[in-house]
């Protein structure tokens, strides 16, 4: 039942100046092309220069979308991420500072791998239902996505972030409750803290992703009777789209025909973002509904079906409704744009951006003016402290 209108009133997207072509890739690695485009399913890859991090991409994707009434009246800023900066403080703070929002707000990190930022957007959900004189929250899911040069998750990497305008009478998406959600301790991905890149079980992990969605799906059922002919649209956490196009037919494999087009009409429109970008962990599910916003035109007050999935893991199946003017209100971000702007880099090149590094002595290191069309960079970094512009 749901109690508020309370949803997603704007999204924000960053991703970083450069990117790989994956069949530049796939020669380099002597592996077959249509392994990468059709088995993987993926075109491109985001790669993460020096001078941008988890930090400043979760700046520049929120700077665009919001205004100085929204700076203002934000009173919580949640920040999701599995590849943060610190041990201790929170990447919230960072950016509540570079973006100039409210201190008499609420500013905190969750991490719960690619689940992170839907438990970020349920939190956020709770905390305006909760208090009547709340008016926004911020929600942000940043991440840079780093298996190794030459490895099997290779293919899968990426970096980006999504920001998330969470509000009483959203004009995007209303959330409904209630929503399904399953724990369970899971060694399927994770990453320890002495290491910069992700470990995987890589089958495993995508067993573990459709055994979660086979079970909060039929939670969900359980709890809302909702059939799949509810849907205009299903959205699936996409580390690389032929993972998600897998959730789709699992639940659709009973489904008519009929069905079963419309829905992967809108599933690929609702990846044609995530192909070109690759993996950004959290925030990935978020790109894909930007993908559909962007790229359908579903009638409004159509319902879209979300699964959110972790590794380690949880899951969640929940839902929302698109609003009136979602297809203008979710316009802010030129995507395409961003996306046509990037440079590409050669295999060499990509190895090179991977295998940099930031001293972890302490010594003073100026990062070189790198990324041409953002608004915040990592300058450098002193006595331990990253210093951003
Ligand atoms: N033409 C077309 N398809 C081809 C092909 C060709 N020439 N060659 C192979 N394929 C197909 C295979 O048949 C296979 O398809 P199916 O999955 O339908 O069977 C697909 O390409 C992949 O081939 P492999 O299984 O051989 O792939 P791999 O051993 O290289 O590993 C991977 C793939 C497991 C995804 C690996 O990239 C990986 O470990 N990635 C990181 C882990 C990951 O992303 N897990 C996802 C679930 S966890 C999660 O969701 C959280 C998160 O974000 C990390």
């Amino acid at each position: 039942m749901t109690i508020e209108k309370i949803g997603i009133d704007k999204i924000g997207f960053y991703t970083p100046e450069f990117y790989l072509d994956l069949a530049e890739l796939a020669e380099a690695r002597a592996v077959d092309p249509n392994k990468f485009k059709i088995g993987i399913g993926q075109d491109e890859q985001a790669v993460l220069p020096l001078d941008q991090d988890v930090i400043t991409m979760a700046a520049n994707a929120a700077v665009q979308i919001l205004s100085a009434e929204d700076l203002a009246e934000i009173d919580e800023v949640i920040f999701a991420t599995e590849s943060g900066i610190d041990q201790s403080k929170a990447g919230a703070l960072y950016v509540q500072r570079l973006l100039g929002i409210n201190p008499r707000a609420r500013a905190f990190e969750v991490k719960e791998a690619c689940y992170g930022i839907t438990a970020a957007l349920q939190t956020a959900y709770d905390h305006l239902a909760a208090h009547s004189d709340s008016q926004k929250v911020l929600v942000i899911g940043s991440d840079v996505a780093r298996y190794g040069v030459a490895t099997a998750g290779e293919v899968t990497q990426g970096a980006g972030a999504v920001a998330l305008l969470v509000t009483r009478h959203p004009r995007v998406l209303v959330l409904e409750q209630p929503s399904a959600y399953f724990s369970e301790d899971v060694m399927d991905f994770w990453r320890p803290n002495y290491s910069d890149t992700a470990f995987a079980k890589g089958k495993y992990s995508t067993e573990q992703y459709l055994r979660f969605l086979d079970i909060v799906w039929h939670d969900y059922q359980t709890k809302t009777a909702a059939q799949l002919s509810d849907f205009a649209a299903l959205l699936f956490h996409i580390p690389y789209t032929k993972l998600g196009l897998k959730g789709l037919r699992q639940l659709t494999a009973n489904s008519v025909t009929a069905d079963q087009t419309a829905l992967l009409e809108q599933f690929t429109k609702a990846t044609l973002y995530n192909r070109r970008v690759g993996n950004i962990y959290t925030g990935s599910l978020y790109l894909s509904l930007l993908s559909l916003l962007q790229n359908s035109s579903l009638p409004a007050n159509s319902r879209v079906g979300l699964f959110s999935y972790g590794s380690g893991a949880v899951g969640e199946f929940f839902s929302g409704i698109l609003q009136p003017d979602y297809q203008v209100a979710s316009q802010l971000v030129d995507v395409q744009a961003m996306l046509a702007q990037r440079q590409r880099l050669a295999v060499t090149e990509y190895e090179a951006f991977f295998n940099q590094k930031l001293p972890t002595d302490g010594s003073k290191f100026s990062v070189p003016f790198i990324s041409q069309h953002a608004q915040f960079r990592l300058r450098g970094i002193n006595e331990h402290q990253r210093i951003y512009e």
